[in-house]
């Protein structure tokens, strides 16, 4: 049998996988933004099965969806292509997230964040710019263990270190280097938060990180920790 007929053999059963999984995707997005979404906060009377609720979704709609999720009443993820979310992480009450958007495990949110991966293209300035499409994405990587507070804006690109925190109301418009405190807008560096050369044990990069390029990202904040360390 020659190649054509190999690939035109195989590209049904592949495009029913991708039928089903779109299928999949948009039953549990209308699910999710339907009823789950308005379902009450997880602190609330009812919250613990909101919750269940949530998380069940957003594995169906999400590219990768961690155990233990918490998707907080309101947050918005369009149908949750190119997200990923790992164990034990947020998206946080009233969110707005336009990924691509990789957020690793233990990742904290406050509320009314957004995270937002993509940009309108502003280069011409004979054509009006709502008639210039839009930039290529820029991914959003936060890494493990990481805290953003309330109110926080993400642009387009940017990465977010291990054991960071971002203060309330914060536009993130560079990388955050791991172990470090940032606020304000821009958001600079205000304190850093350990002094050691070595990750802590407790907070050791989550294996495998439900993150796309885990390794990269591992690799990424060892190198910069290792950097780092004369600052320390
Ligand atoms: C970032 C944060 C954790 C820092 O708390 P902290 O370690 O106690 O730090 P401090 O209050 O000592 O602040 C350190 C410096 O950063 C500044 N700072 C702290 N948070 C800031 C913020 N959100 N925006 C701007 N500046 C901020 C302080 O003014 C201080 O500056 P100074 O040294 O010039 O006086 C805290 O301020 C914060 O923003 N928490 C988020 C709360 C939240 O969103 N909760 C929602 C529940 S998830």
């Amino acid at each position: 049998m020659g190649e054509g007929a190999e690939a035109s053999d195989r590209a049904p059963g592949a495009t029913g996988v991708a039928v089903l999984r779109r299928a999949q995707r948009l039953a549990a997005a209308a699910a999710y933004l339907g009823v789950g979404r308005h379902l009450p906060w997880s602190p609330r009377p009812g919250g613990a099965v909101a919750r269940r609720a949530r998380a069940l979704s957003a594995r169906w709609m999400l590219d990768a969806c961690g155990d233990d999720v918490n998707i907080e009443h309101g947050a918005w993820f369009g149908s949750g292509k190119g997200i990923r979310v790992g164990d034990r992480s947020d998206i946080g009450m009233d969110a707005l997230v336009i990924g691509p958007v990789h957020i690793g495990a233990d990742v904290m949110m406050g509320p009314r964040c957004i995270l937002l991966a993509s940009a309108h293209e502003t280069s011409r300035v004979d054509v009006p710019m709502n008639r210039q499409g839009f930039r290529e994405d820029r991914p959003i990587v936060i890494e493990d263990d990481v805290w953003i507070g309330a109110g926080c804006i993400v642009l387009p690109g940017r990465r977010i270190g291990t054991g960071s925190i971002v203060g309330a109301g914060s536009v993130v418009v560079s990388d955050v280097p791991p172990w470090t405190v940032v606020a304000g807008n821009p958001a600079r560096i205000v304190k850093k938060r350990r002094s050691g050369d070595r990750l802590p044990e407790a907070v050791q990069p989550s294996v495998p990180p439900p993150v796309l390029d885990a390794a990269e990202v591992r690799a990424d904040a060892l190198d910069a920790e290792a950097s780092r360390s004369g600052l320390a």
